[in-house]
Parts: structure tokens; C-alpha cells; sequence
């Protein structure tokens, strides 16, 4: 992706977070994917006071993309206001890795620091669909 490309893609996310659901944690997160068209779809954080209900934000923004019809991805934005940045958990790796594969990971904060990575380093030796044969 390129730079601007990355940066829209995190201004994005940013805007989705206003939006976060959080009202347990109060731990706000955005996300934002993009297709392989240039679509983006944004998600939140959405919880529930039956915590392990939550549906974390890059869940949300894949099952909206998915919903909308798209089913090949670049990258994906997660932002929130921590000066650790926030990769995605486990859960939320390995259901992008089914429906992304490989895809750019960029993780940004409010105070505008970004990080690259790639999904294949998040989640090593990936349990998918390759297994199941
Ligand atoms: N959360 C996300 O939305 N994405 C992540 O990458 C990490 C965690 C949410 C789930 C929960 O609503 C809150 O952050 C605290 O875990």
C-alpha cells in the first residue's frame, strides 16, 4: 500500500473509534479494512454487559465487509488511545487470517504514532482451512 493509501485507511479507523461501544472497559477501538477494490469498512468494539459477548472492532469491520459482498483485502487499521499500540487479539487474528489471509496490519494511536506489520507475523504457523483437509 502506499502512504496516503495507509493513512486514509488509519483516518478511517480513527473516525470509526468515536463510535466504539465500550462502555464496560471504556478501552475505545477502531478499525478499518480495505478490499482489494479500495472499499473500506470501519468497525467498533461493541460489548456487552455479558462480557464474553463483545465483538471486538476488526471482527466487526470484517463481518460488515463480508456482509457487503467483499472477499479479497489489503489491510487493515486498528487504532485506539494507548502509547502501546494495539495489535488484534488472538481471535480476531485468526478469523481475519481465514477471510484475509496475508494482509497488511497497521496500528496507529491518537498521538499519531504507526506501526507496519504483516498478519503472517502476528500469527505464525496459522491454523486455516489447509488443516481441515
Ligand atoms: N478489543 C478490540 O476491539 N480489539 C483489539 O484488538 C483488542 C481488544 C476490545 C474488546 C473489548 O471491548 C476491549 O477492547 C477491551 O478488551
Amino acid at each position: 500500500m502506499t502512504t496516503s493509501s495507509r493513512e486514509r485507511l488509519i483516518a478511517a479507523a480513527r473516525e470509526a473509534r468515536e463510535h466504539a461501544c465500550a462502555k464496560y472497559s471504556g478501552f475505545r477501538v477502531g478499525a478499518a479494512l480495505e478490499d482489494a477494490k479500495g472499499r473500506i469498512f470501519a468497525g467498533v468494539n461493541v460489548e456487552s454487559s455479558s462480557y464474553g459477548l463483545t465483538c471486538c472492532a476488526e471482527r466487526t469491520a470484517l463481518f460488515s465487509a463480508l456482509t457487503a459482498g467483499s472477499r479479497a483485502f489489503q489491510a487493515i487499521a486498528v487504532v485506539t488511545d494507548t502509547a502501546r499500540l494495539t495489535p488484534p487479539c488472538g481471535a480476531c487474528r485468526q478469523v481475519l487470517w481465514d477471510y484475509c489471509g496475508d494482509v497488511e496490519v497497521l496500528l496507529a494511536n491518537l498521538a499519531g504514532q504507526t506501526e507496519v506489520h504483516s498478519l503472517a507475523e502476528l500469527l505464525p504457523h496459522a491454523f486455516d482451512e489447509d488443516n481441515l483437509r
